[in-house]
């Protein structure tokens, strides 16, 4: 009988306690900065749902593309004494200290989007983003395939691969998914890798460059939509039909890359997508209620979206974007 009472005493303080945090908890995102479209509308999925959230008191800081900045926000969260941080890191290394700070203070970390290499040496609540190294190798496959499509299945073609911000774990995965899926397709040969650092300007310069240094450009691979819509911008620029001399394919499916590919001037996006706010308040929800955390990394169902749809890239196939861009929200 005293055993129970005690089970019964243990259950309700823990209760209250959940109940006290849940009316009053401070939730902290350190975000990298704003480089895409993509970027935005995962500030704006997170702030929308976190901050809305009843009771919740919300804090966000933007870090300019800078790590030197999230790391300090990071300690400035910990002085302020939030209750839980949300962190993306711009590039995988050089967490571990910060990350080790925020544990001894016993803050619980959820993270999203990108990972630290750090993961096996710290504590966190829960992880989830997308599968880099499957969108890298999705965008080579499709393009891969469409040749196929076109008859050039046997034709060498040039394939040039624009890269996302350097040491980040989305150019990190997603380069290994590209250079992977190019062994599949012996007649894809690689004449450019550099990095547009994900932004529109930087795509465009990057493109500008690479057609007056590069003698043919048959496949541009952009690991994100906006280096992309800014490739296309040069390639237009240079008397050239993007879609068509220079097949492209992106990746985030942003609604401006839909709509790129309606108006026939980009081939297909990979869907990588931002939208972590409910995520992120079903996790933090749990993490009041008591629930266990769990270390394993998640990622989200994602798409492929392209000009005619039925496009099989192995394990999924693709979606025609005109059939979907009205539902697009970002
Ligand atoms: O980490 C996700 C990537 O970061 C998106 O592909 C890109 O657009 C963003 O900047």
């Amino acid at each position: 009988m005293k055993k129970l009472v005690a089970l019964v005493l243990a259950l309700l303080m823990a209760l209250s306690c959940c109940v006290a945090l849940a009316d009053d908890v401070t939730v902290a995102f350190s975000q990298i900065g704003q480089e895409s479209d993509w970027r935005t509308a995962n500030t704006d999925s997170i702030g929308k749902w976190v901050g809305e959230h009843e009771g919740w008191i919300y804090t966000y800081d933007d870090a300019q593309q800078k790590q030197e900045n999230q790391i300090k926000a990071l300690r400035n969260f910990i002085t302020q004494g939030v209750d839980v941080i949300v962190l993306t890191c711009i590039v995988d290394s050089g967490w571990e200290e910060v990350l080790k700070e925020i544990n001894d203070e016993e803050i619980p970390l959820i993270l999203v989007d990108r990972m630290p290499d750090c993961m096996d040496k710290i504590e966190y609540y829960a992880a989830f983003g997308g599968d880099f190294v499957e969108e890298g190798r999705r965008q080579v496959a499709w393009a891969g395939e469409y040749l196929k499509t076109l008859g050039r299945g046997e034709e060498e073609v040039s394939v040039a691969i624009m890269e996302g911000t350097t040491g980040s774990g989305a150019q990190v995965g997603r380069t290994e998914g590209n250079l992977a899926a190019m062994e599949a397709y012996p007649n894809m040969k690689l004449v450019a890798q550099q990095s547009g650092n994900f932004t529109r300007a930087e795509g465009q310069a990057l493109m500008e460059s690479w057609l007056k240094s590069i003698d043919k450009i048959d496949v541009l691979i952009a690991q994100n939509d906006d280096m992309a819509l800014g490739a296309i911008e040069a390639i237009k620029a240079a008397g050239l039909v993007p879609g068509k001399d220079i097949i492209i394919v992106g990746c985030d499916s942003v609604k401006a890359a839909f709509q790129a590919i309606v108006d026939g001037e980009m081939n297909a996006t990979i869907e990588c997508t931002p939208l972590y706010g409910p995520a992120v308040v079903q996790c933090i929800e749990n993490l009041l209620s008591g629930v266990p955390g769990s270390k394993e990394l998640q990622h989200p169902d994602e798409g492929v979206y392209d000009m005619d749809g039925g496009i099989d890239v192995g394990g999924v196939v693709s979606i025609k974007a005109g059939d979907v861009i009205d539902e697009r929200v970002y």
